[in-house]
């Protein structure tokens, strides 16, 4: 593109923002309830809400509330939820098998969800890291994360999640070969139409703090998972690692964290073209809502900017702890 702008005085490039009407002609992107999916964090019991206290507004729902959230994300017109689950400790283990147990807190949320509102998909994690006693997304050997045994629980994981009815599989673990072994196994399972959105480009990143207090994985987290997620200086690797889960049956992608990787996802836009999506992770929901509760920023206009920011970017959507809130304002006007 070659921007032409007539010199000043003929150019004043104000001139289009001096009405409301005008601006609302000439926005480049809009931003809509419909961009929206809205991760949520599971627990054990009955009516039960529980706050996290690294991500202030945001609680562990026990199913029937989650069922109930994702009747609300269905009314505010977010088309989908994703599930992460708080897992007992006492399930964590070394083979994490806890994670393919068709009576899982994951699937037992899948199916209460898609049984009450059954118009909103349902996304899930593929990742062992909420049933690993060692905190990692990958089966931990000798101080290793072990790739190709990690795929093969991968694997039991996604066949379980779609026999629940999952109707978005979201692989996280950054293992290598994942996504073309799990297309192959739902292809031989007859489960042909189910979407798979891969958390292709995911950086090894400290904004995840917050998250793996949720999901009750700090304490047990060992070390880093700089063993098998993206380097946050590489950029040529996170769009080789795009490329790879595209060839390999990925329908989606995801770029994550968001918020400081939105070069990222421009680069990777551009370059596939495919439905691309942001996670705007736990430390980015924290640094926003932590800084409007201490009264330094305007947290719903900061929230509401940086979710614009995302389709500017390039990004079809976004994963925000924000989903209800920001729909609610947008829906307001
Ligand atoms: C792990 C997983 C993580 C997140 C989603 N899935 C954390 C990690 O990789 O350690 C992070 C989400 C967030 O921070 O909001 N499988």
């Amino acid at each position: 593109m070659h921007p032409i702008v007539a010199p000043f005085p003929s150019g004043r490039l104000r001139r289009t923002r001096m009405s409301a009407g005008l601006r609302a002609l000439t926005r480049e992107v809009t931003l809509g309830p419909g961009d929206l999916i809205w991760p949520l964090f599971l627990r054990e019991g009955t009516g039960l809400a529980e706050p996290v206290p690294s991500m202030p507004g945001v609680e562990r729902l026990s199913v029937d509330r989650a069922v109930a959230a994702a009747a609300e994300a269905a009314e505010l017109g977010i088309p989908a939820v994703c599930l992460f689950p708080y897992t007992d400790p006492s399930k964590k283990s070394v083979a994490c098998e806890e994670a393919w147990n068709p009576e899982n807190l994951t699937n037992r949320a899948i199916r209460a969800i898609r049984a009450e509102v059954p118009g909103l998909a349902v996304m899930t994690d593929i990742a062992l890291d909420p049933y690993n006693i060692h905190g990692h997304d990958g089966i931990v050997r000798d101080g290793e994360i072990l790739n190709d045994e990690t795929v093969e629980a991968l694997v039991r994981m996604a066949l379980v999640q779609a026999e629940a009815g999952a109707t978005i599989l979201g692989p996280s673990d950054m293992m290598d070969g994942r996504i073309g072994a799990i297309r192959s196994a739902l292809e031989a399972a007859g489960h042909r139409d189910l979407a798979i959105l891969s958390y292709a480009a995911k950086f090894a990143s400290a904004f995840y703090g917050p998250f793996r207090d949720a999901v009750g994985a700090t304490g047990a987290l060992k070390g880093d998972k700089a063993t098998y997620q993206i380097d946050p200086a590489n950029r040529a690797e996170a769009l080789r690692c795009v490329a790879r889960d595209l060839a390999e049956g990925a329908d989606m992608v995801m770029v994550k964290p968001g918020m400081p990787y939105l070069d990222i996802c421009r680069a990777v836009k551009d370059a596939f073209g495919a439905p691309t999506f942001a996670y705007q992770v736990s430390g980015e929901y924290a640094m926003i809502e932590g800084a409007a509760r201490a009264g330094w920023i305007d947290g719903e206009r900061t929230m509401l900017e940086s979710l614009v920011a995302f389709k500017r970017a390039g990004c079809d959507g976004v994963l925000t702890y924000f989903a209800p809130r920001a729909a609610r304002r947008l829906r307001a006007g």
